[in-house]
């Protein structure tokens, strides 16, 4: 499957059940190298990133394998500290390995994550933390040697609300002796997500979804069986693609309160917006409006990783749309790929301006990376005409099979 071709200008209408979130698992899967025995992971995605974790913690000598829809996780066999750089090119979040192989082994080498299609991605903070947990990390040829023979916790203030740090930080902490108190810590939901599984497995977190969160060390674990939280970005996409589309869309296994500012926008363009229980009803009949000004922020703000993918919905809006991209430096690199469908949005610095056009043709277009190829898929659907997608593993990703999410609200769309 090495594209996606959408005929666009149907309306959506049904149900889709959303899929586990990938930005919660990859974490989990991370943390499972704390308890040296078996996890059973439930509502764990299929996806290209957690195929990526699984050959790791494989590598790393454990097992891992499917049983129906449960990702069944062995680390009793762990014999390795070492992430060859085959394995961390796959995929650069895979520095979270590294407060939880250090945490259970006391040594730990990778190499240095990259940058990605984002811009640089550094792990200033992420190294920072484990420094300050006792840790010694070195840097020779690229690849990062880390030894943390005996880590002690203390209190620890990250300089932005870091996702990825705050998580390397709390699963370091996790084998570290006595207190560690993370200050100005991220509050997404994922990270509360983490904190639920460690307690499963018996470890002490306390505070995740708040900026203070703490860690009592060297718990006694045990085996436990955890339900990944749902994917509140790709909820996010398929609300975006019946907005883009029209027509009516019922999620469920979604946590309406992980998507209010999302929402707010939506409704803002014009969508009705009902949810609770687990589930958001959106209805959007005729042309949409502007959603003002859109600012991307840290949890609870509105996540950069839906900036893509509402501006897709917007684009055949009447009235001007304003993103302001504050989290990452180069993240609006699919809007190339969207001026080909007749799209008018304007970039400066940060910010892109979306000016509404009546009308959006199809193309043959290129998945940019994750969020702008799922922004791609949104446009194709509201486009008149045929688009075709190209570099599709950016989209397998994080999400499991938008082909047959979409095609089950009425889209007329095929992977070839
Ligand atoms: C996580 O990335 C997510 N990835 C990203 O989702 C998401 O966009 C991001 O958080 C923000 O919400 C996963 O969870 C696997 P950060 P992460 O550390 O942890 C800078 C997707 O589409 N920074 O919160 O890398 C960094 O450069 C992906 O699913 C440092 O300067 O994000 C960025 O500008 C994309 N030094 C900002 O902080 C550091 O040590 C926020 O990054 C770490 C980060």
């Amino acid at each position: 499957m090495s594209q996606i071709t959408i005929r666009g200008g149907r309306k959506l209408e049904g149900t889709v059940q959303v899929q586990g979130a990938k930005n919660s698992v990859l974490p989990i899967l991370a943390a499972t190298i704390l308890h040296p025995g078996q996890v059973v992971l439930r509502g764990c995605p299929r996806l290209s990133d957690v195929e990526a974790s699984i050959q790791i913690l494989r590598h790393l000598g454990c097992t891992a394998r499917w049983e129906g829809g449960e990702l069944l996780v062995d680390t009793s066999t762990m014999s390795r500290w070492d992430i060859p750089d085959n394995l961390m090119r796959e995929m650069r979040s895979s520095v979270i390995f590294l407060g939880a192989i250090l945490a259970r082994l006391g040594w730990a080498e990778m190499s240095y994550p990259g940058g990605c299609e984002l811009g640089p991605r550094p792990i200033d903070m992420h190294l920072s933390a484990l420094r300050k947990l006792g840790a010694d990390l070195r840097e020779e040829g690229g690849r990062l040697r880390c030894t943390a023979q005996h880590m002690t916790g203390r209190e620890i203030a990250l300089s932005i609300p870091s996702v990825g740090a705050t998580e390397n930080a709390i699963l370091a902490a996790c084998g570290a002796e006595g207190e560690t108190v993370l200050v100005n810590a991220a509050r997404e939901p994922e990270i509360r997500d983490l904190q639920e599984f460690l307690c499963a497995i018996g470890c002490k977190v306390r505070g995740a979804g708040s900026s203070t969160i703490c860690i009592s060390g060297r718990q006694k674990t045990h085996d436990a069986v955890h339900t990944v939280m749902p994917d509140r970005i790709v909820g996010a996409t398929y609300l975006a693609a019946v907005a883009a589309a029209g027509g009516v869309v019922e999620l469920k296994n979604v946590n309406y309160r992980h998507l209010s500012t999302v929402t707010a926008a939506l409704h803002e363009a014009g969508c009705k917006i009902s949810g609770g229980d687990g589930r958001i009803l959106l209805k959007a009949e005729g042309r949409l409006g502007s959603a003002g000004t859109v600012r991307t922020a840290p949890y609870p703000g509105f996540p950069t990783d839906a900036q893509a993918i509402l501006m897709a919905a917007l684009l055949k809006s009447q009235g001007t749309t304003v993103f302001v991209e504050t989290i990452f430096e180069n993240r609006y690199r699919h809007v190339d790929e969207l001026h080909r469908m007749g799209a008018d949005i304007s970039i400066a610095d940060r910010v892109a301006i979306v000016t509404g056009v009546p009308r959006l043709y199809g193309a043959e277009v290129r998945a940019t990376d994750l969020r702008g190829g799922a922004a791609l898929l949104v446009a194709g659907l509201a486009a008149e005409g045929v688009t075709r997608i190209g570099d599709v593993h950016h989209i397998q990703r994080g999400y499991e099979d938008p082909v047959r999410d979409l095609a089950a609200l009425g889209a007329d769309i095929v992977w070839e």
